[in-house]
């Protein structure tokens, strides 16, 4: 596996790779490695890609100093992890190379980016897109991966790509679960076993939701109100959003109407760790 630091040496070896007629997968990450992110490096692999992924922690993208600062750092450990998971390149530029001079341009991506989670992060999905489109023209992949896991950002990274025209296909890794059921997330770490525990309550309710929901006699307003008051059943999470949302612009629903555009949100809080989590209607 190789590692890049610079933005000339990523694009001359992949510009070399494109002589050997080898589709490139991209697999933007910001460190931080779990078996999710390896699950995305194993689905280029699987695709007959070359798999490259970035390695990154991206300042445009954090409305919070405190965030960024203790953001979880380990290239090597990172590094071992994607030789492992069959990666053959890697990119992890510094923020001056990412960014020479400060970015101000900003892309517009309407509701996509206010609602769910762009309420409780301003601003965070105009910095994903920056550093993801900087990713696009630097990397040129045939193919980028991205986790259902932020499914908002999933959306987000499809506008970018039919809106700027970017010839590459864009393909959807499941949410990679603990034995309890808990999403796989670097926050994870963070958290004790009993919290862990307590916190398989984000993806019961999501299961119990959508099971309701797929009954012709679904009422999404009773089906907010029962997960509400499932979560004051437990002192230590706390309920952030759970919403039912078309995937078109992740405005909540008030009526389904068409299912395979529907899925379920939630967010939560547990021991000042934040969790998302999120079933597709049709799962
Ligand atoms: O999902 C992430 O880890 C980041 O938002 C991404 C896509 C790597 C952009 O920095």
């Amino acid at each position: 596996m190789r590692l890049f630091h610079s933005q000339t040496e990523i694009r001359q070896f992949v510009s070399n790779q494109r002589y050997r007629d080898v589709k490139i997968g991209l697999i933007p990450t910001m460190g931080a490695l779990h078996e999710g992110h390896l699950s995305l490096v194993k689905m280029s692999v699987e695709a007959g890609d070359l798999p490259v992924a970035s390695v990154f922690v991206n300042p445009t993208q954090f409305n919070n100093p405190e965030d960024l600062e203790k953001y979880p750092r380990n290239l090597d450990q990172d590094l071992k992890m994607l030789e492992s998971a069959g990666c053959q390149a890697v990119f992890a530029p510094s923020v001056e190379e990412m960014y020479p001079f400060v970015p101000d341009l900003t892309i517009n991506f309407g509701s996509l980016e206010t609602e769910l989670e762009g309420k409780f992060r301003e601003g965070h999905f105009k910095g994903v897109g920056l550093v993801v489109s900087k990713l696009f023209n630097i990397v040129q992949p045939d193919h980028a991966y991205f986790g259902q896991k932020d499914l908002q950002q999933y959306y987000i990274i499809q506008k970018l790509i039919q809106q700027l025209s970017f010839p590459i296909q864009l393909r959807m890794a499941p949410i990679m679960r603990e034995a309890h059921g808990l999403a796989m997330s670097s926050r994870n770490e963070r958290l004790s076993e009993s919290d862990r525990n307590e916190a398989a309550l984000i993806y019961q309710s999501l299961q119990e939701a959508q099971k309701e929901l797929l009954k012709s006699t679904s009422d999404i307003s009773a089906v907010k109100q029962r997960i509400h008051e499932l979560f004051k059943t437990s002192d230590r999470l706390t309920l952030e959003y759970f919403e039912v949302i078309s995937t078109d612009d992740f405005k909540p629903l008030k009526k389904i109407k068409n299912k395979a555009t529907t899925a379920l949100c939630i967010a939560a809080e547990i021991g000042q760790v934040r969790l998302i989590d999120n079933l597709l209607l049709i799962s």
